[in-house]
């Protein structure tokens, strides 16, 4: 268990991730705001209605893209850290903008953990010398809601138009687009009836250096939609903030 006793929380969303985050990890005090639910978990202030209290040093947002949209004028208008994990809010350019204008005078810290994909370390140290990211989804057919045998290619584009057409797709792509740009990332989404877990590729072309990250990941035991490197790559994040030693 990760023990950042020092630390008051705001964890929105209490699914999967939240619960996993609040099982690992022992926190001074917690509250949490969920909109469909209140499950009974020992010591969580829950909250009626959307607000940050003034005791609270860091948010979590392990919810959904909606909620990152709704709260984060709020959130950022408090002196907190802001960890956001449902990134593909981000795919919408007018939010993204609008975040950004409202970041410049707010008194709180963004955090973007890497979520289900590794490789960011990298691309953010060379961000400014990147020309061109691709980013190759592969998913069972059943996963993208389709009915096919073998391979074929479902979408090729940008991350504003996979957004459009595979909202729950592309947390990676958007997360991708933060930090090179959304410009310049393309997306391409594939469905292979072979596969058994997702699998990410990710291509990156920069006047450093050509790099490829590969990501196949397995499924959490507790729930098949979620891989338990998006709650590490969170606790990762969460301990940085209280570290003195910081890797990547
Ligand atoms: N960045 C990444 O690589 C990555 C990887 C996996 C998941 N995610 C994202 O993390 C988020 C959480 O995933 P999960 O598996 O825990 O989902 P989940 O559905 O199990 O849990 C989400 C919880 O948030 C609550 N919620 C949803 N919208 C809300 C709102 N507007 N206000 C308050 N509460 C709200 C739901 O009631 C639910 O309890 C999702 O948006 C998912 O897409 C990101």
């Amino acid at each position: 268990m990760l023990g950042v006793k020092t630390m008051r929380v705001l964890i929105i969303g209490v699914g999967n991730i939240g619960k996993q985050i609040l099982k690992m990890t022992h926190f001074e005090k917690v509250y949490a705001f969920d909109k469909f639910r209140k499950d009974h978990i020992p010591d969580i202030h829950w909250l009626e209605e959307f607000h940050v209290p003034e005791d609270v040093d860091t948010v979590i947002e392990c919810a959904s893209p909606e909620a990152v949209k709704e709260y984060s004028s709020q959130i950022l208008k408090s002196p907190v850290n802001y960890l956001i994990i449902s990134t593909s809010a981000f795919a919408d350019r007018v939010f993204r903008e609008s975040f950004f204008e409202e970041l410049k005078v707010s008194p709180a810290k963004v955090f973007f953990p890497s979520g289900a994909i590794g490789g960011l370390d990298l691309l953010a140290a060379v961000r400014k010398n990147i020309h061109r990211v691709i980013i190759e989804t592969r998913k069972h057919p059943k996963s993208l809601g389709i009915n096919i045998e073998g391979e074929t290619t479902v979408f090729e584009g940008s991350v504003e138009e996979a957004a459009k057409l595979f909202p729950r797709n592309i947390n990676i792509a958007s997360t991708v687009g933060l930090i090179a740009g959304f410009e310049k990332v393309k997306v391409i989404i594939k469905a292979d009836s072979s596969l058994s877990n997702n699998v990410h590729i990710i291509s990156v072309i920069s006047d450093v250096g050509k790099y490829e990250f590969r990501i196949e990941n397995l499924p959490s035991p507790e729930n098949p939609k979620t891989s338990m490197v998006t709650v590490y790559s969170i606790l990762k994040t969460i301990e940085s903030l209280n570290s003195k030693i910081v890797f990547g």
